[in-house]
């Protein structure tokens, strides 16, 4: 074999992958959101080589990821007098899940993994690979997506050999990501949640289990007509990470209203839509990919990051997108797509 560092999931990688945590070194993990770089989140030497590695600012914080809500809880303050453990338990009924929740943290959290923060963001995940590492070892691991800073989050072990291959010590290969989005995160209050960050866990599925979510002003563009949907106060921060223009491939991107086509022409612009276009339409553009057949937004999620990374490869200089309603899953897609466009 080559240099490279990827190897598939089995009972001894899945072993090696523990011992190489153990011993303080970074691995790329597959979840069922985005693959991420992992470290022990008990060992402040590792976590800070994840920062190294992303070139990531050390002032935003990394979430920790455990095998069970029960394995949480020597993380979290449920000690604490104002503990929301009603609230904590309907979190728990997305786990192992795409759900990520922001708590208060317990002493036994290093500071680099908060970045100083008396809080923690948790997530149990339901990628049988990661569940199986998190099995193997005796710590919670921290790991955001294997990225380096603001490029595009990995859906692929291939994702992570490209942009931190030299970075990690291996790279556990699970298969391409069922979600393709990051996880959504949530902080949670006593009178409902404050949503963090859009995610494959839709706003609608938190309504249901929550009654309350508060959405910050700038997300929604089109709140419910029944007026179920609440904004935040001004004050209101989004996750440290989600302040800075994120997600960007190196072309322009444009969403579809934003370009036209007496400006670059076609031949020019790599087109990504979410249903299939007509054969002489799509000939026109100098590349095209249909992330859906049938205009499926879970479809379209799971295969956005890759064809932004395959855009973003081309001779093409400028990608165009496709928007849709942000509603359900739409609402995290349109999401990452602003953030591409920035
Ligand atoms: O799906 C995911 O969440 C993936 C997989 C690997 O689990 N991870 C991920 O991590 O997307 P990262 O670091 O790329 O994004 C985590 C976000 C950042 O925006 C960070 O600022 C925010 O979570 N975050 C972490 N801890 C926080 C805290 N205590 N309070 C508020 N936001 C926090
Ligand atoms: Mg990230």
């Amino acid at each position: 074999m080559a240099d490279s560092k990827i190897q598939s999931a089995s009972a001894a990688s899945i072993a090696e992958a523990a011992k190489l945590l153990a011993d303080g070194q970074l691995v790329g993990v597959p979840t069922e959101t985005v693959y991420g770089l992992a470290a022990d989140a008990t060992n402040p030497v590792a976590v800070r080589k994840i920062f190294q590695a992303k070139g990531r600012p050390a002032n935003n914080p990394l979430i920790i990821h455990v095998e069970s809500d029960q394995s949480a809880r020597r993380w979290v303050r449920v000690d604490a007098p104002d503990w929301l453990a009603d609230q904590w338990q309907r979190a728990a009924t997305f786990w192992p899940g795409p759900l990520t929740v922001v708590v208060p943290r317990s002493a036994d959290v290093v500071d680099e993994v908060t970045a100083g923060a008396p809080t923690v963001a948790v997530r149990v995940p339901s990628h049988p690979v990661m569940r199986a590492l998190l099995a193997a070892c005796d710590f919670p691991i921290a790991a955001p997506s294997a990225n380096p800073s603001n490029y595009v989050s990995p859906t692929s072990a291939e994702h992570v050999r490209q942009g931190l291959g030299d970075k990690v010590a291996m790279i556990l290969d699970g298969g391409e990501c069922q979600c393709g989005l990051e996880s959504t995160i949530i902080r949670l209050r006593s009178d409902g949640v404050e949503l963090l960050r859009p995610g494959s866990i839709s706003v609608e599925q938190l309504r249901n289990t929550f009654g309350t979510v508060i959405v910050p002003e700038a997300t929604p563009k089109n709140p419910p007509a029944d007026g179920s949907h609440q904004t935040a106060p001004p004050a209101a921060m989004p996750a440290p990470g989600m302040l800075a223009k994120h997600y960007s491939p190196t072309k322009p991107l444009r969403l579809v209203e934003n370009w036209q086509p007496g400006e670059i022409e076609p031949a020019r612009v790599a087109r990504i839509t979410f249903a299939p276009l007509s054969e002489t339409d799509a000939a026109a553009f100098g590349w095209y990919r249909s992330l859906s057949q049938s205009g499926d937004l879970h479809e379209v999620a799971r295969n956005l990051f890759t064809a932004i990374r395959q855009a973003d490869a081309t001779q093409c200089e400028l990608i165009v997108i496709d928007r849709c309603d942000r509603i359900g899953i739409g609402r995290a897609i349109m999401d990452r797509i602003d953030r591409a466009a920035g």
